[in-house]
């Protein structure tokens, strides 16, 4: 076993930056990890995020995206677990279910009883905010994952996914949530409708709204009737995912907390990234929830042991807001961009592309460590940099590296070629980090773990 995971009960997987620095790879390493032939973290537990992320891993040369269920479901063996801060989206979870189960039978996956279901017009109003707010624009993914929070905080949090299959309680939260919001939607509608360029483009609201598809093939326009809200359809549909999932509604920390006792690891998916968080994030272009350390400690209803930051070896950021390393030159960025395939797993947008950000590092560092804790570092995407000349940047200016090689291969510390080298070394010694995985490619086994036996800390 790696000699930093001793004796941690459990650890967090966090990302430092904008997200989509390949975590899903991190945390199916780490799942994939045995303790006399058992999973050394028979538990995964994904406590924040909703169908707005995309954790992109490739085993045994298949490559799986999964946005709401946690990575480690296509590991035998390991029970994964749905937090209540996350925002369920049922078609998303019975799609993925469906692609694991194929590769998994045995998957065992659960949800919390307190876990907040997006409904269509959460999903609706997203876009339809974007969309006609063109100078006021976040970028969102157009999931519904900021409405759907907005609900909750507004403390009519009307469908947990429990409520699901209560009928008539169900039926009052539907209810509600048209007399609240259909008088938004009908002013988006007319806006919509003064918009010529989006007629142009569209034709008109209701062909716009069958272009949004949900998962497993039905589209936004199903639960709508003249841009107001079905309560029947609905009503019916949500029913039948209720029934659904009935068997798989947990209080999920208590069972954590016993395990725990039972001398148990889990292992914490962290999604996003640090400075996509509400609060300490970049705000307002920032998703609806909490990604640092504490935020997700709070999110999870646990502590964590140890927490292992994700570091992509340069920066992206997808959606809008300030990046202040992006790399303008078009040639370059794209250059980058393809060679990392950074285009985005939940909506295919290309990302902006930059180099990395020492300052913000060190910021995500005070945000997630402890005094006490030397930050430990999974870095990222290394072999993306092959025959590129990067740049770590800081307010004290630009450091730029010499040509990376390739790093094809290579299993330890020792056999990086020297630029490489150099540029890994910097990262450590100017943030004090250790860093104890390396990504050198898409796949499981594409990972340097040796590096710590080299440094002593
Ligand atoms: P929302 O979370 O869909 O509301 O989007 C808010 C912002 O967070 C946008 O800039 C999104 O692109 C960004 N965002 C949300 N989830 C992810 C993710 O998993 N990876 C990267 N960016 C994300």
């Amino acid at each position: 076993m790696h000699e930093w995971l001793e004796n941690k009960k459990v650890v967090a997987i966090i990302d430092t930056f904008f997200g989509d620095s390949g975590k899903g790879k991190i945390i199916d390493y780490l799942a994939s990890l045995t303790s006399n032939n058992k999973p050394l973290f028979p538990y995964v537990y994904r406590p924040n995020g909703g169908p707005n992320t995309g954790h992109t891993i490739e085993v045994n040369n298949k490559k799986y995206i999964f946005h709401l269920i946690p990575s480690a479901a296509l590991i035998k063996e390991i029970k994964c677990f749905i937090g209540k801060a996350v925002t369920f989206e049922p078609r998303t979870f019975f799609e993925e279910l469906e692609i694991i189960s194929k590769a998994n039978p045995d998957v065992k996956i659960y949800i919390d009883q307190d876990t907040h279901v997006i409904m269509p017009w959460h999903t609706a109003l997203d876009n339809l905010r974007e969309i006609t707010n063109s100078k006021t624009k976040i970028g969102t993914t157009g999931r519904g994952v900021g409405p759907c929070m907005e609900t909750k905080c507004s403390r009519k949090g009307f469908v947990t996914v429990g409520m699901l299959n209560n009928e008539e309680e169900l039926k009052i939260r539907i209810n509600e949530a048209a007399i609240k919001l259909n008088p938004e939607l009908k002013d988006l509608k007319e806006r919509f409708n003064e918009n010529k360029e989006l007629l142009i483009q569209y034709k008109s609201f209701d062909h716009y709204l069958n272009t949004i598809k949900l998962p497993t093939g039905i589209t936004l326009s199903k639960f709508f009737i003249d841009g107001e809200i079905d309560v029947d359809f609905t009503l019916r549909e949500y029913k039948d995912y209720g029934k659904k999932l009935e068997n798989l509604i947990v209080n999920v920390i208590p069972f954590l907390r016993s395990e725990l006792n039972n001398n148990k690891r889990i292992l914490v998916e962290g999604t996003q990234g640090v400075f996509l968080d509400m609060q300490h994030g970049t705000y307002p272009y920032v998703t609806a929830g909490l990604t640092t350390r504490a935020g997700l400690e709070h999110h999870a209803g646990i502590f964590f042991d140890l927490v292992i930051n994700v570091v992509k070896a340069y920066g992206t950021r997808v959606g809008n807001g300030p990046f202040t390393t992006e790399i303008l030159d078009l040639e370059l960025s794209k250059k980058l961009r393809d060679s990392g395939n950074e285009y985005g797993s939940t909506t295919g947008r290309p990302r902006r592309v930059g180099w990395l950000d020492l300052d913000a590092l060190k910021l995500a560092f005070e945000l997630n460590m402890r005094e006490d804790e030397i930050p430990l570092i999974a870095l990222t995407k290394l072999d993306v940099l092959e025959g590129f000349e990067p740049q770590i940047i800081s307010k004290e200016g630009s450091v730029i590296f010499d040509k990376l090689e390739s790093i094809n291969g290579i299993k330890s510390l020792e056999d990086l070629p020297k630029n490489s080298k150099t540029y890994v070394k910097y990262i450590e010694e100017q943030t004090n980090s250790k860093i104890v995985l390396i990504g050198n490619g898409a796949s499981r086994e594409q990972i340097i773990t040796e590096y710590n036996k080299v440094i002593a800390y």
